[in-house]
């Protein structure tokens, strides 16, 4: 059983209500829990047994997730549609993640928190992890669902966004932790020094808190001191200069407050192949979320993760985005069976050069089934 398993039992031991959920006042006040997160192996049973569609009850909203500035909240209207996803997921790397858990988040937003963890590991020794990141509408559906059925509706209401209401549906925000923590997410963290730090220095990076200490009348949502979206960099730094919290800037950027430009970052497509060419990486390790048997090349700049395929790219089998290069074309006169995945070459995307920046095209040769192919390769 995982920390967090026994955590959440213990709770539940703890907490649970005699009787049915109810809409009435919670009595489990002083209950220690925050973001509703539930484990993933209970969740997934969760999904198992049902006995119906927990998402039935909820038919979704009119939003899209592209924008890093929409409003999400319990307002009429301002609910993502169930088939919201945003367009560009990836995997976090593994030693970002609290260990055993997975997560997704929006590229850039990866890239983000990478720069964030970065400097609170620098400037305090503070190791901070990802303990819950992207989730589907469907998945909110049954952590929703199921908090109602412990909680009742009223408590559960306060932790849990109801779905298409979730940030965490944007693939923008992450519930971050550490050990000093307990890798728990409770509204005490609130009052460490690792707090302080993020909410004195998430901006910076484009992170916000969303759910502040003493404004659930605001916001709508008890305190969150672990839940931060990414709303870009420039509009953190305004809404930080500001003094704003999350839920009026984010209100005003949509009231067209002309006191506020509330910018917002472009974001670039993700590049063909992203997860197999370029992925900054230090280690191996850095590349597990590329895909199984993904190393880092680190003899490259910036380290690039690879995938390894004997002819065709693993995941990618017939896709016109990438070639299979051979890692020597001949050893001993005896042709290379083995290689690594590449990026073809993209002159639609990259014009004249074919490949972005720090890369060039070339031509590289298949493993033993020959045949050529026009990749790009760190210069
Ligand atoms: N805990 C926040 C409100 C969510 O469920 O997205
Ligand atoms: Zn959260």
């Amino acid at each position: 059983m995982t920390r967090h398993t026994l955590s959440l039992s213990i709770w539940l031991l703890a907490c649970a209500p005699a009787e049915a959920p109810t809409t009435a006042p919670d009595p489990c006040t002083d209950c220690l829990y925050g973001e509703v997160e539930l484990d993933p192996a209970l969740l997934a049973a969760e999904m198992d047994k049902a006995d119906g569609d927990p998402c039935a009850a909820y038919p979704g909203g009119p939003l899209r997730a592209d924008s890093l500035l929409v409003l999400l909240n319990r307002d009429e209207g301002q609910q993502l549609a169930e088939d919201a996803q945003p367009p560009d997921l990836v995997p976090i790397d593994p030693v970002l993640m609290v260990a055993g858990r997975q997560g997704l988040a929006r590229a850039h937003v990866r890239a983000a928190y990478r720069a964030l963890a970065d400097a609170a590991l620098a400037e305090e020794g503070f190791d901070f992890k990802v303990r819950s990141a992207y989730r589907s509408y469907q998945t909110q559906c049954f952590t929703f669902d199921y908090w109602v059925r412990v909680k009742g509706l009223a408590h559960a209401s306060r932790y849990s966004a109801q779905p298409g209401r979730s940030q965490h549906q944007l693939g923008t925000t992450l519930d971050v932790t550490c050990e000093a923590w307990s890798w728990d997410l409770v509204p005490e963290v609130g009052q460490t020094p690792e707090a302080a730090w993020l909410f004195e220095n998430a901006w910076r990076f484009g992170f916000t808190l969303s759910y502040p200490e003493g404004a659930e009348s605001i916001t709508g949502y008890g305190y969150e001191p672990w839940h931060f979206r990414y709303i870009g960099v420039e509009a953190a730094a305004e809404m930080h200069e500001a003094e704003l919290i999350q839920e009026r800037y984010l209100r005003a950027c949509q009231a067209q407050d002309p006191t506020l430009s509330c910018p917002e970052e472009l974001i670039a497509p993700l590049t063909p192949n992203f997860e197999f060419i370029g992925a900054p990486c230090g280690s191996d390790a850095d590349c597990v979320g590329a895909g199984e048997g993904a190393v880092c090349l680190t003899d490259r700049p910036g380290g690039m993760c690879s995938k390894p395929c004997t002819r065709l790219c693993p995941d990618q089998e017939g896709a016109s985005g990438t070639f299979c290069v051979a890692d020597a074309v001949e050893v001993d006169a005896t042709p290379a069976t083995t290689g690594l995945c590449h990026g073809r070459c993209d002159h639609d995307l990259y014009g004249e050069s074919g490949c972005r920046e720090g890369y060039a095209c070339v031509v590289g040769q298949r493993p033993s089934e020959g045949g050529a192919g026009a990749v790009c390769l760190p210069l």
